[in-house]
């Protein structure tokens, strides 16, 4: 059955934007925040509290999140790797922390530096600070639906690592398909097969559109009745450690689509295509969005 509201979550000023060789000023990301809490957007990851060294992009994280006009009904996110990353997001008082880790040792070897048994006890601390400070937190898993170094990942390994996740106490939980090769037969019996562990109402999903298939996948999730989905708007980013990742599904395409079936979202799409132009014009190159290129035409 499809559910009757769709949440939908904007992760482009932080995965969007980590990938991005341009710079991008400070001052140019708060304005981008700003014009994205105006669509009706009401969950925003702005920025990420991890090494600068690593990502570059980000390294004005507490500026930015100190400096953009908190929004009432807005849930300002932002990554964090770890308590030198939750120290500096307090500092920035964003609203939520995202934890995240892989399901493949590789990508998580080659994203965190750790392995994933020395990386449960690092999130873990993280997750006991966040919450003593009364911030809700979400944990991602990479690699669900396979990965860049090890290609398909054991469906059983994935569960073990969100169910350690879910054990910290984590609030919800977004599985991604960090390089864009989910199906929607995968996705269907991925689903299917994981109901009794991973409960509609704390699951998100989180499809990169390296080949084209997020909306395809999305829809199949939507059917199944899950109801909150992850996008970039116009489609700017990828992963930075995952060889060849294109950006995440266009949050336009999404919202669109979504419309377009008779689903709510409480996004404004207009405004919300709006500051995807204004982004375009500051990255400098076209966004992959179908919705901004019909837009363009108009
Ligand atoms: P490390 O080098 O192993 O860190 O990096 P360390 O703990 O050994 O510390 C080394 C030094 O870094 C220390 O400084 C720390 O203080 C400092 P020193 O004592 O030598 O002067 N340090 C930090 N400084 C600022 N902020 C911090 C921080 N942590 C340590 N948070 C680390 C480990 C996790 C930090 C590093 O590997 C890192 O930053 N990785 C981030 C990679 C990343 O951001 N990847 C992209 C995001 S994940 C993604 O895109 C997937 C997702 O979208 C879902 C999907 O699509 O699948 C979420
Ligand atoms: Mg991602």
């Amino acid at each position: 059955d499809l559910p009757d509201q769709i949440t939908i979550k904007e992760v482009g000023p932080r995965d969007g934007l980590q990938n991005e060789k341009k710079e991008i000023s400070t001052e140019d990301k708060i304005e981008w925040i700003n014009q994205l809490s105006e669509s009706g957007l009401s969950y925003i990851e702005i920025t990420s509290f991890v090494h600068p060294k690593w990502i570059p992009q980000l390294k004005d994280a507490v500026e930015v999140a100190k400096s953009i006009n908190r929004k009432e009904g807005v849930t300002y996110a932002a990554l964090v790797p770890n308590m030198k990353g939750l120290e500096r997001a307090l500092e920035a008082d964003v609203d939520e922390v995202s934890i995240f880790m892989s399901a493949s040792e590789t990508h998580n070897k080659k994203n965190i530096n750790k392995s994933i048994e020395e990386t449960y006890p690092v999130l873990k601390e993280v997750v006991t600070g966040a919450k003593e400070a009364k911030k809700t937190v979400r944990g991602y898993v990479s690699t669900v639906f396979g990965c860049p170094y090890e290609g398909p990942v054991d469906e059983n390994q994935v569960v073990d690592v969100c169910e350690r996740l879910f054990d910290m106490g984590i609030d919800e939980l977004s599985l991604g398909d960090t390089i864009g090769v989910a199906n929607p037969r995968q996705v269907h019996e991925f689903l299917c097969k994981m109901e009794h562990v991973l409960l509609k109402d704390q699951i998100a999903l989180h499809f990169h559109d390296t080949r084209g298939m997020a909306l395809a996948n999305t829809a199949t999730a939507l059917q199944l009745g899950y109801h909150t989905f992850d996008g970039s708007l116009g489609g700017l980013g990828g992963c930075p450690y995952a060889k060849g990742a294109t950006g995440n599904l266009a949050t336009d395409d999404l919202v669109h689509m979504i419309h377009e079936m008779g689903i709510d979202t409480g996004i404004h799409l207009d405004r919300l295509t709006d500051a995807g132009f204004f982004i375009q014009d500051k990255i400098g190159k076209p966004l992959p969005s179908k919705q901004m290129q019909v837009r363009a035409k108009e």
